[in-house]
């Protein structure tokens, strides 16, 4: 066993990173901030509380499909050492299970979690190595794209199992999905295999209901976003001046999130020297997550030259995990 963890940037550069987001999302019209801000040490934590809903249907739908993708692992991985590379593990709960049962099938694991949040990579090293002490863990603290990159640098003989799970996905327009998807095809080979979960669209109260929960924990969670600006940027914003929304679009089949302004205000960013006019009523677009048909998925994987080889669901069959190989 053996583990590092590899910070893609500096501290200087990921706040100076997060200022030009933030001014870039604040100077547009529509409003937005990008959703990978989510998730500081608070944020880690409300998300906690979040998963932790019975309302929020996607982790109990997501650990179902996973006993069933588990289940059926020798159907799609050949050989006896594998790399797992795993974007956005949060706290990896899931993937330790998935883990757990290629050990069993006596799998010689190295695992690259690959997480915008030091907390998810610090937490997953920590764990991982003291509850699978046979495998290898390269964390790496950083984007997505960085660990596309990362992808290269696996030994090619040994096949890669690429995971993207939690319906993170969904927080992508159509766009980002296509060329997210198709990047990462490119690095791969015919023994590799890459694994999406996808939330599938359902009847409107049931997704409604999970992102606008009666305990206040998406609402938190979204307003901390505000909070990480005000306490890294130097801003002054009152929050209580904001609410959450988030309404289901039929036509896009995205349930998007935004912070609402309460009133007319301005708001200063010390670091940036910069004021923001926000108008009463005005939206500043948080997130979006995407509900998918399986027509959609088919599609996407055609428009990102790979191919479905297997799908496996949750009890209800309203949530897929879907397992790609290049054409
Ligand atoms: C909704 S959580 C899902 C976690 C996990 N996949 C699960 O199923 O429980 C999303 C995770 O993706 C990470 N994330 C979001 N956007 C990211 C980005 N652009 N680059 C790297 N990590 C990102 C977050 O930090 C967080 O840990």
């Amino acid at each position: 066993m053996s583990y590092k963890i590899l910070h893609v940037k500096s501290t200087k550069d990921e706040i100076d990173e997060f200022a030009k987001d933030v001014d870039m999302g604040l100077s547009a019209n529509p409003k937005y901030l990008k959703s990978k801000y989510f998730y500081d040490a608070k944020g880690v934590k409300i998300y906690e509380n979040i998963m932790n809903m019975p309302e929020y249907y996607l982790i109990a739908s997501e650990y179902q499909a996973n006993g069933r993708l588990s289940a059926g692992i020798t159907d799609f991985i050949s050989g006896s050492r594998i790399n797992i590379a795993e974007f956005g593990p949060g706290n990896g709960e899931k993937t330790l299970l998935f883990m757990q049962n290629c050990i069993q099938h006596n799998l010689t694991i190295k695992y690259i979690p690959i997480d915008i949040s030091k907390e998810s990579i610090t937490y997953i090293t920590d764990v991982f190595t003291k509850k699978l002490p046979q495998i290898s863990i390269k964390g790496i603290v950083g984007d997505y794209t960085h660990g596309i990159d990362e992808l290269t640098n696996l030994e090619p003989d040994n096949p890669k199992i690429i995971l993207f799970m939690g319906s993170n996905i969904g927080n992508f327009s159509n766009e980002e999905e296509i060329e997210f998807i198709s990047n990462i095809a490119e690095k791969m080979n015919e023994h590799d295999s890459l694994i999406i979960s996808f939330d599938l669209v359902k009847d409107i109260d049931t997704m409604f209901n999970a992102y606008n929960d009666p305990y206040g924990h998406t609402s938190r969670f979204n307003l901390n976003l505000l909070d990480r600006i005000n306490t890294t940027l130097g801003g002054d914003i009152n929050l209580s001046n904001f609410h959450h929304e988030e309404p289901f679009n039929q036509e896009t089949s995205c349930m998007e999130s935004y912070l609402v302004s309460n009133v007319d205000q301005t708001i200063h960013l010390n670091s940036l020297d910069k004021e923001f006019h926000i108008s009463s009523g005005e939206k500043i677009s948080t997130e979006i997550s995407r509900k998918y048909t399986l027509d959609y998925i088919d599609n996407l994987a055609v428009e990102a030259k790979i191919k479905v080889v297997k799908q496996y669901f949750d009890d209800s069959e309203g949530y897929a995990i879907c397992v790609f190989k290049i054409n």
